[in-house]
């Protein structure tokens, strides 16, 4: 079974990210890896720290030679910031005069809740892990799911449809998709150069006036096998499982499967996806008249693209701070600002492709996975084959 977790505070000295259950056998391409972090702190609208960071995952175990061992993986990412934080926040007990208090919980941030719940007089422990820093850590291991994924001949993108009030009007195709994300230089990762040229007037409104603004991404899926998750049991559901992933994202307040939020006010006569054959065609020779569905049917993926959209609510850190309580005497403040981006939805469509990844990839492990990449691989083969003369 594929599993993970990541550890690590925004400002201390390290993300780690352990990621168990992939085959002995894997080729992991650290150039791959790398580029994907690079991917995440890319775009309009990010704040300063993206300058000081250049991230890195350094392999600690897991990997031999190249490829995986079978054993669980380790990675961590160095936070390069960490040499200004080192008095500010030790893992010894340190200077109190030099720790760096977060004296009024910011609206929409963890801050309040975390200060409650885990009975501390201010919100800096709050935040450290609460932010979406971690998300890097994510984004390493999303990177080893997609490496894996890859063998199988499955690819996994992702683009902006929306920042604020702006939008793409059509669906981008994969080929679209891909010439976006290929760029050396990322803007806001929409396929459609006006419209992205539109949504950087957007980020520019906001950062005129001490806003912030957020969007929709969208993750796309593609050479998924039909077959992937099952109605069988509720928590066993793809949709469910990618809808619970992508949610899990920092800023992500709600999760769409194809078409999912417009279907609901349209007629089943155009939403649901006619069918045809041609013997040629897709893994089973069945084809669809559109992809309403986002490749998932009953809870399992149908051999269609499947199409994920994040949906993100504003950044909550504004330049114009709004209004908050002293944690310390209860009365009215301005709440606390640090540095931040203004608009992270190309980042965030980055992190959701890592969440898609390792889902598809614990998916498809539960289906065909073997201990090595030979055995997965067979198992996979035999499962197309099935799927050919079906
Ligand atoms: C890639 C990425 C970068 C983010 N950067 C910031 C940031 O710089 N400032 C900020 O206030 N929120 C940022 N956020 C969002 C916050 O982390 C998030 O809104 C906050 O932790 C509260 O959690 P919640 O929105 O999931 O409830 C970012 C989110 C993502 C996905």
């Amino acid at each position: 079974m594929l599993r993970y977790f990541t550890t690590g505070e925004s400002h201390g000295e390290a993300l780690v990210a352990v990621l168990s259950g992939l085959p002995a056998g894997l080729k992991i391409d650290q150039a791959f890896v790398d580029r994907e972090l690079w991917r995440r702190q890319q775009g309009y609208g990010r704040g300063g720290r993206m300058k000081i960071e250049r991230d890195s995952a350094h392999i600690l175990s897991g990997v031999r030679h190249g490829l995986t061992i079978g054993s669980p993986i380790s990675a961590l990412l160095e936070n390069k910031d960490w040499k200004n934080w080192q008095e500010s926040l030790p893992v010894e007990e340190g200077d109190p005069a030099k720790h760096k208090r977060v004296g009024s919980p910011r609206p929409g941030h963890a801050d309040l809740a975390g200060a409650l719940k885990y009975n501390f007089p201010e919100a800096r422990y709050i935040l450290e892990r609460a932010s979406a820093r971690e998300s890097a850590a994510r984004v390493a291991i999303g990177a080893m799911a997609k490496l894996f994924l890859r063998e199988l001949g499955i690819d996994i993108l992702s683009h902006v449809v929306a920042v604020g009030e702006v939008s793409i009007a059509a669906e981008m195709s994969w080929d679209q998709i891909a010439a976006v994300c290929g760029r050396e230089e990322i803007l806001l990762n929409c396929a459609d150069a006006q419209v992205e040229q539109r949504m950087r007037d957007e980020v520019d409104k906001v950062l005129k006036t001490g806003d912030s603004v957020g969007g929709v991404f969208e993750v796309v899926a593609r050479g998924v096998p039909p077959g992937l998750g099952t109605y069988a049991q509720w928590d066993e559901r793809l949709d469910g499982l990618l809808a619970g992933a992508v949610m899990s994202l920092q800023a992500v307040k709600a999760v769409e499967i194809g078409t999912g939020i417009s279907s609901a006010a349209s007629p089943g006569s155009t939403v649901h996806d006619e069918i045809s054959y041609k013997a040629s065609s897709g893994f089973a020779g069945f084809q669809r008249g559109g992809n309403h569905a986002g490749g998932i049917e009953g809870g399992i993926s149908n051999g269609e693209e499947i199409r994920v959209r994040g949906y993100l609510k504003p950044i909550s850190t504004l330049r114009r701070p709004l209004q908050s309580v002293d944690f310390a005497s209860r009365e009215p403040v301005k709440a606390a600002y640090e540095r931040s981006d203004v608009c992270v939805v190309p980042a965030a469509g980055v992190a959701g492709e890592a969440m898609v990844a390792l889902t598809l990839a614990r998916c498809a492990l539960e289906k065909f996975g073997g201990d090595s990449m030979g055995e997965t691989l067979r198992n996979f083969r035999g499962y197309c084959q099935q799927l050919k003369t079906y």
